[in-house]
């Protein structure tokens, strides 16, 4: 399903840049990498694509970053019941009226047998647009900038745009979105002459696994053609749900920016990182351009 709406994605991604591409300067996050996770989350289910649902996205993952205050906890309960009224409507419409998209397919889960409560129906709308905000922000974020401190591999993939699948990949291994998850042991575990006891943490480092010299020869050098595979969207049962929508996304948004815009040069010599050690991203990340 992802795969055939590759389209509708390339479209989001031509509007959003042909709103900046006249001025010849953007900021790659605010103008691009921000609004298009919430605009495709909310195409997939079928929903409109309404500025609102961004503040929502970013907004809700908030629950998940830990210590927050009280004063944060009650903030977040608002945006959840904003979130739960406006989707409890949607729901209410799409089941009168169903339609080809995910919002009815969850519907009819949720008809079939119960599968579904409305309550879970509800949790995971939030959560498609929750942890796939900021994720694939970072993405975009980080590629680009990857690629601007790297301009003979921006030229190579302006010469070879059909690299893209493995240039994705390569962006995701070297400054990779995710940097940080975690593990409770669940029996006694022996690794690089380390006991891990039963009911130990263990927060796994994702940034420097994907950055092993033991992987990856010349780990820290960025080769948009290297074949291996690294971590970025973890292992496991937990593997992530997101990965095709987030590399789809990446490959569509990084080779417009790439192919629509020449001479992108980076417009700041002060770049401010968000504060959140699980995820690496850039608060903003001006450039500028000229146009093709
Ligand atoms: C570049 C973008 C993304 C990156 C780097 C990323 C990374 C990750 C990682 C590392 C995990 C594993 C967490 C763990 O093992 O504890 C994960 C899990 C998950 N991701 Fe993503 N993600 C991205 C985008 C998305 C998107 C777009 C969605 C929404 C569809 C999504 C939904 C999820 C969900 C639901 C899980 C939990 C899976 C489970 O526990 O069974 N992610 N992601």
């Amino acid at each position: 399903m992802l795969e055939s709406m590759r389209p509708q994605i390339q479209k989001i991604v031509d509007e959003l840049l042909g709103k900046v591409q006249e001025a010849g300067s953007m900021d790659v996050i605010a103008d691009l990498a921000c609004p298009l996770p919430a605009m495709v989350t909310a195409t997939i289910l079928g929903v409109p694509t309404e500025q609102q649902l961004t503040q929502w996205a970013h907004d809700l993952f908030y629950v998940f970053d830990q210590p927050i205050s009280i004063k944060d906890y009650e903030y977040l309960n608002k945006v959840a019941l904003e979130f739960r009224e406006y989707f409890s409507s949607l729901i209410a419409e799409r089941e009168k009226k169903p339609k080809e998209d995910l919002l009815s397919y969850l519907i009819a889960a949720k008809n079939q047998g119960g599968k579904l409560n409305h309550d879970e129906l509800l949790a995971i709308c939030a959560m498609l647009f929750s942890v796939g905000q900021e994720t694939t922000e970072n993405l975009i974020g980080n590629s680009v900038l990857a690629l601007l401190h790297h301009p003979d591999q921006m030229q190579k993939l302006k010469a070879q745009p059909t690299i893209i699948n493995s240039a994705i990949e390569e962006l995701l291994r070297y400054d990779s979105p995710v940097q940080l998850i975690s593990r409770l042991a669940i029996e006694d575990v022996e690794i690089g002459g380390e006991t891990i006891r039963a009911g130990d943490r263990v927060d796994l480092c994702l940034g420097a696994a994907n950055r092993d010299p033991a992987q990856f020869p010349d780990p820290d050098r960025l080769d948009l053609t290297r074949q291996h595979y690294s971590l970025p969207f973890g292992a496991g049962i937990h593997y992530c749900l997101g990965a095709t929508q987030a590399r789809i996304q990446g490959q569509i948004a990084i080779n417009a920016i790439v192919q629509r815009l020449c001479d992108l040069k980076l417009n700041t010599n002060k770049l401010e990182w968000r504060k959140n050690i699980v995820l690496r991203g850039l608060a903003a990340l001006p450039v500028t351009f000229s146009c093709q």
